[in-house]
């Protein structure tokens, strides 16, 4: 499998609103059949904020198995030193991965559990196929996704300079698969249904927005940039400033004071979906 070009970036600001995943688990979590020890996994992490502060304590602690997965070697491993005390296996594991999932895994999770990851991925059809694999016959998952990624966003206004353009092209008339795909309840169903998972909630609110401090929201931009790969070294700087300065002023933020403070509000339109085999 190739390596991913994912960064590591721990310790960082979670993407999501903590508040509302809350709110989402608080209301959706008695659809999953959590009434005995089971196997969980949560796919994505790198903040560990979410994780840590707002689902684990809103699930049974009688759990056999919580195995967290991430494609990024590096946050994995950063997870694994930092986090050793907890009743929580790290593991290497790339979701979109087109050769499946390896036998160990296929079948093994009676829950799955996934927040603002899916919105990141360009595979979804190879994600859900996975997904899928993973969960015992009797399995279900909880996924909290956000419409679109705001740095595709930024790459489309930045493809408009010719100096970018042929390094964003490619990004360049990207509206998000999700977005594109399964933007709509209808969508999310068929999608889901096609891949023989049974939707039991789909719930779509475009009013989710996360506030941060500008430095935080640029962490979270830095984070999101996977165009910065392409870029050669010598423009990288440049590229780099630009990139920021953009994202800042794309659509989905904006900034405002709030009690004196200079806030940056990103919107995150989100997708929940509780599913079952
Ligand atoms: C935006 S973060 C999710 C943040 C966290 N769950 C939260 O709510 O704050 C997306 C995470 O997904 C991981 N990721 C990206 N592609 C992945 C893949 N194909 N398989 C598994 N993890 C992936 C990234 O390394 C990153 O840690």
């Amino acid at each position: 499998m190739a390596p991913k070009n994912l960064k590591h970036i721990s310790g960082t600001k979670s993407l999501a609103n903590l508040e509302y995943n809350a709110k989402i688990y608080e209301k959706y979590l008695s659809h999953l059949n959590l009434s005995h020890p089971s196997k969980i996994l949560n796919i994505g992490c790198v903040s560990f904020s979410e994780l840590f502060e707002v689902l684990l304590p809103r699930l049974p602690q009688e759990y056999d198995e919580f195995v967290v997965c991430d494609a990024s070697e590096k946050v994995v491993d950063w997870a694994k030193k930092n986090y050793s005390q907890e009743r929580v296996k790290f593991i290497h594991m790339d979701i979109e991965d087109s050769e499946g999932i390896s036998p160990d895994m296929k079948s093994r999770f009676d829950h799955l559990f996934s927040s603002y990851t899916l919105g990141v991925l360009s595979d979804l059809k190879q994600t859900l196929k996975n997904a899928h694999d993973l969960m015992t016959p009797d399995g279900d998952l909880l996924f909290l996704f956000a419409k679109y990624d705001p740095a595709f966003c930024t790459y489309q206004e930045m493809a408009k300079n010719p100096k970018w353009f042929p390094y964003l092209k490619k990004y360049s008339n990207y509206s998000s698969t999700v977005e594109k795909e399964i933007g709509t309840k209808e969508k999310v169903i068929k999608w889901f249904e096609h891949l023989r998972l049974k939707c039991v909630v789909v719930s779509i609110d475009d009013n989710v927005s996360c506030q941060y401090t500008k430095e935080d929201l640029i962490e979270i931009a830095n984070f999101l940039d996977v165009a910065e790969y392409d870029i050669p070294e010598s423009d990288l700087a440049c590229y780099k400033a630009e990139y920021h300065r953009q994202f800042l002023i794309t659509e989905a933020v904006s900034q405002h004071v709030e009690n004196g403070e200079d806030t940056w509000k990103l919107k995150l339109p989100t997708v929940t979906v509780v599913a079952k085999k």
